[in-house]
């Protein structure tokens, strides 16, 4: 048996872990494994190389993908679509290993509509995969903003100031939610709660009434520019911000001991998965174990923050 493996839209520290358990997983299953360069992109181009023990060796500490990846336009047309399958049946490819976010894993549902054999696997820092309690790299990416908040508290006392931090998360706020609740942030914004600027400026008086002198705002990206909420702050009540956009740093990094090991189980899983016959499933993560989840409910499902729960932990901020 031929299994192909690529990794698709942004990168997510973790998805080496799993590229590395597929392989050597499948090896030791006397499967070959091809890996597939800059995602859909190198299906369609045919960027394929033939993946040994040792091409996977020393990357299971390492950031980002040894595949690459992309985010291909070229994929989003039925030409495209119908390029890819040409090629995954020239390279006579019994099964195919998709590891991205949302997109990627819709691009997966479209190859197995067309009777393509394909397993999805998560990866994707914002952890808003409908299906799986955790997307690879997520927990990496909470890691990198803790570590940056630590750091800008230390500036942010000594001052006195607010800080609006703003994180990644176009439409769900999972990064600034986790990151901001367990890094003590004093006010958390995300796209599922409308932003309400009589909130802040109610929380932020409360808290000069307590000689808070400094403030941590982290808001995702999605809910608008941290230098416009910034320029809110400081018009409505007259605090001066200082605005720090943390960007791809989240991106980046070796991952961490849960993206590593859910990366693992994921990868294995999906290559058992695919020997037994199994197609048109993602592997997700819940409960502390690897489930198969229908693909076409990953994509017809959104997942984010429940307001329910946003409003429960905001007692703790
Ligand atoms: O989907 C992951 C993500 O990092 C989002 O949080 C962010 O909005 C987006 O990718 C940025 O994409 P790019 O790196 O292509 O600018």
């Amino acid at each position: 048996m031929k299994i192909g493996v690529l990794t698709s839209g942004g990168d997510a520290p973790g998805m080496n872990s799993a590229i590395r358990a597929i392989v050597r997983y499948g090896l030791s299953k006397n499967l070959e494994i091809i890996g597939i360069e800059r995602g859909y992109q190198g299906l369609i181009e045919g960027d394929f190389r033939k993946l040994g023990r040792d091409d996977v060796s020393e990357i299971v500490q390492r950031g980002g993908t040894i595949l690459h990846t992309a985010r291909s336009k070229d994929f989003e047309k039925e030409e495209g679509i119908l390029k890819a399958i040409e090629n995954i049946k020239n390279q006579n490819i019994d099964g195919l290993i998709v590891i991205g976010g949302e997109g990627s894993l819709k691009g997966a549902f479209e190859l197995y509509k067309r009777g393509i054999k394909v397993v999805g696997i998560p990866g994707s820092i914002d952890n808003d995969i409908w299906g799986t309690d955790f997307s690879i790299g997520f927990d990496t990416a909470c890691n990198n903003v803790i570590d940056a908040i630590n750091k800008i508290r230390d500036t942010a006392a000594a001052h006195e100031r607010t800080f609006v931090i703003e994180v990644m998360g176009r439409e769900c706020g999972y990064i600034a939610f986790v990151a901001g609740l367990v890094s003590g942030a004093d006010i958390v914004l995300i796209p599922e709660v409308p932003i309400d600027f009589p909130y802040i400026t109610k929380k932020l008086k409360e808290r000069q009434k307590r000689n808070k002198g400094h403030n941590i705002i982290v808001v995702a990206e999605g809910v608008g520019s941290a230098y416009f909420i910034g320029k809110q702050i400081e018009d409505r009540i007259g605090i001066p911000t200082r605005i720090v956009v943390l960007g791809h740093i989240q991106r980046g990094g070796s991952p961490s001991v849960l993206d590593r090991t859910i990366a693992t189980f994921m990868g294995v899983e999906a290559v058992k998965v695919l020997m037994n016959g199994f197609s048109g499933v993602m592997i997700g993560w819940q409960k502390n174990t690897t489930v198969s989840v229908p693909l076409e409910d990953v994509i017809n499902n959104k997942k984010g923050v429940p307001s329910e729960l946003y409003w429960e932990m905001e007692k703790i901020w």
